[in-house]
């Protein structure tokens, strides 16, 4: 006899514990398990009153205690821990169970797994969801992957946690087998390339106006009310305007300046190479934080170019503020041009028919990367869903038309002072190599030519051609 939990939760660390009670306090009944017992007694004593838990003690009783079809959420560590529990779990399952994993799985790992539970009957859902801690308690974004079967048992309970922006939930069937984590995979590039410029312009604010961290707060404060508006520029004011207590001086003075990660902004920035997809902004972020954590490489060429530092004080102060703000929007369109085009991409690649305007709808809200913009992303696509590139949609094209001339002055006065803009400026030249009308990638064709014979094409006619280097220089048909 089946129980009457309608979803199980296993893994209660902190995301796993908060989208089990944001379940319960939504009305469905939860089925929790750890493999150490004592979270999953903490979680019921301090939360238990919150909804309806159902305690259990192993894996099997987790089973039991669900109704079917069954439902089981993983929330462990990606990788191997997530295989053992797949593996301990699927003996226990029958056909049309459903196993969701929550955690930041690679998208390849999440097709493997799907193939290998789908052989044997079972529906595996790799499901993306971004919020952090907060979120998975409150309301995140939710991505599931996995069959259609799997979402209509899935559906109702993940859009009835999920955040809802305008009436609309933050969710939605991504598509099938890996096409959530994939999703998933990109909103952190993304993500990573919204912090890296909003870092660049601190950075460049700080040093061109001499400003204080508490200053600063203020402009990102203001900035928040505008087209910036998202959850990271709000978070950047609150971390910039913190001090810290030990030592009273700002806080984000006393954080060493080395970025980690865990990984998913490198996997999307392999992807991409993968699907020759230029999601430069992504890859410059990605790399920055690399960068950042060569310590000893960086104190050696502190050293090495000691003295040589040029010194920056901008004049107009307000009109430089207005120049760097243009900058980041337009940059920060680049990046989500960039993420939108490889989430095309994947989609064609592994045939997962995404909705790109669905995708922006469901980040409007819960997500890390949340803003206002993800809305004119929507309307984008809906207006035009086969849109060649975000930059070409009427509100994009303008904005960037509009910060275009500020947006070269960053830079160049970056270039200038000597103030690293990897990601305003690689986001720069990624626009002017699009929009020129000729690219030196023709004299790359005659150099390939030249040393390997790889030949080319003409722009005056079809066909692959040779030129005979190193006889009389004709030209032959390849
Ligand atoms: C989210 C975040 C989250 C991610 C952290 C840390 O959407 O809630 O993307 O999933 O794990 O942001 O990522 P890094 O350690 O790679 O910066």
């Amino acid at each position: 006899m089946s129980g009457q939990a309608q979803i199980g939760v296993t893994g209660l660390a902190v995301m796993g514990r908060n989208l089990a009670r944001n379940l319960a306090r939504n009305g469905f009944v939860v089925a929790v398990h750890n493999r150490s017992p004592e979270r999953t007694r903490r979680l019921v004593a301090e939360h238990g009153e919150e909804g309806r838990f159902v305690p259990t003690e192993s894996l099997a009783d987790l089973v039991a205690a669900l109704e079917r079809p069954r439902a089981v959420i993983t929330m462990v560590k990606a990788g191997a821990p997530t295989d053992a529990v797949i593996d301990e779990l699927v003996p226990l399952l029958d056909a049309g169970d459903i196993i969701v994993d929550c955690g930041n799985a690679h998208f390849a790992d999440t097709r493997r797994r799907e193939e290998a539970l789908r052989k044997q009957g079972l529906h595996f859902v790799g499901t993306g969801v971004s919020g952090g801690e907060e979120g998975a308690l409150w309301g995140p974004s939710i991505m599931p992957g996995g069959s259609a079967e799997s979402y209509q048992k899935l559906g109702p309970l993940f859009e009835q946690i999920a955040a809802q922006v305008d009436g609309e939930p933050c969710c939605r069937h991504i598509g099938p087998d890996g096409a959530g984590h994939f999703v998933k995979m990109v909103h952190n590039g993304i993500e990573y390339a919204d912090m890296q410029l909003i870092a660049e312009a601190y950075d460049l604010l700080r040093t061109g106006l001499d400003a204080t961290p508490a200053e600063l707060a203020e402009i990102f404060r203001e900035w928040n009310s505008g087209e910036l508006e998202s959850y990271l520029i709000e978070i950047t004011a609150e971390v910039l305007g913190h001090t810290d207590a030990s030592t009273g001086r700002a806080f984000v003075d006393i954080v060493l300046d080395q970025a980690e990660q865990k990984g998913t902004g490198r996997w999307t920035v392999q992807n991409a190479l993968d699907l020759g997809i230029p999601i430069t902004g992504i890859a410059e972020a990605t790399f920055a934080r690399s960068l950042s954590g060569h310590a000893a490489q960086r104190a050696a060429i502190r050293h090495a170019f000691a003295g040589a530092e040029p010194t920056w004080r901008v004049e107009k102060r307000g009109a430089f503020v207005e120049d760097v703000r243009r900058a980041l929007l337009a940059s920060k369109i680049i990046a989500y041009a960039q993420g939108f085009d490889h989430i095309r991409a994947g989609s064609q690649e592994y045939d997962w028919d995404i909705d790109l305007g669905g995708t922006a709808t469901i980040w409007r809200g819960g997500c890390i990367i949340r803003a206002h913009f993800l809305d004119r992303i929507r309307q984008a696509y809906d207006e035009q869903p086969d849109l060649p590139t975000l930059l070409v949609a009427p509100w994009f094209a303008d904005t960037v038309r509009a910060g275009l001339s500020g947006w070269r002055r960053v830079v160049a006065e970056a270039a200038r002072a000597g103030v690293p803009t990897p990601a305003f400026a690689s986001s720069l030249s990624y626009f002017d190599a699009l929009r020129a009308n000729r690219l030196p990638a023709a004299l790359i064709q005659g150099l390939r030519d030249n040393f390997g014979a790889h030949t080319y094409r003409r722009v005056d006619r079809g066909g692959s051609f040779h030129t005979l280097w190193a006889g009389d220089r004709s030209e032959v048909e390849a």
